[in-house]
């Protein structure tokens, strides 16, 4: 599948991973899916509550680790749901046992933290994030998707190379 993708380096400051989950988050629309990938501390909740701001959702400042709650929802317009796979055989346990459709909820926006645990189960449209460590304190972001379409106010997909 081809799949379009953007590499952003992000400098040693947290806020500028917050501004760039609210620029994605004021680009996303119900229906949505989010699938953040990366190691323990490369920012993956960080960049959510950013995107819970530019959504607009009622309580940014709230989203936290959803590590042992599976699931939390944020009340908004549209609401977000934010998951968490850290634990693979939980999340998938509960998706497998219904809970995926109340998660993928074609009026609320998704976010899956470690997605990757999980990838089979998510929208083959959905906005993947990367995160991780590089070696001055910043983080390397990349935003990937095989459906740029989708994510036109997000970033201008022309000027990124498509790759295989
Ligand atoms: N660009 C950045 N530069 C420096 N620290 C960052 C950056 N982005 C996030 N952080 C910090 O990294 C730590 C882990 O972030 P967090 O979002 O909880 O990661 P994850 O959800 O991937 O485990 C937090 O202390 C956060 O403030
Ligand atoms: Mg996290």
């Amino acid at each position: 599948m081809n799949a379009y993708e953007l590499k952003i380096s992000l400098p040693d400051d947290v806020a500028a991973t917050e501004r760039w989950g609210e620029r994605v988050g004021r680009g996303l629309a119900a229906g949505q899916t989010v699938a953040l990938s990366g190691p323990l501390g490369a920012g993956k909740t960080t960049f959510v509550r950013g995107l819970a701001r530019g959504l607009g959702v009622d309580d940014p400042d709230g989203v936290s680790s959803p590590t042992y709650l599976l699931v939390v929802e944020h009340a908004g317009a549209p609401p977000l749901m934010h998951a968490d796979a850290y634990l693979p055989e939980k999340l998938a346990a509960f998706l497998e046992d219904g809970g995926l459709e109340y998660l993928l909820d074609a009026d609320k926006v998704v976010c899956v933290e470690w997605a990757e645990n999980v990838g089979n189960m998510l929208p083959s449209n959905a906005l993947w994030v990367f995160l991780d460590h590089v070696a001055d304190g910043g983080r390397e972001l990349v935003l990937r998707t095989s459906s740029p379409q989708d994510y036109p106010a997000t970033v201008d997909w022309s000027r990124n190379h498509g790759s295989d």
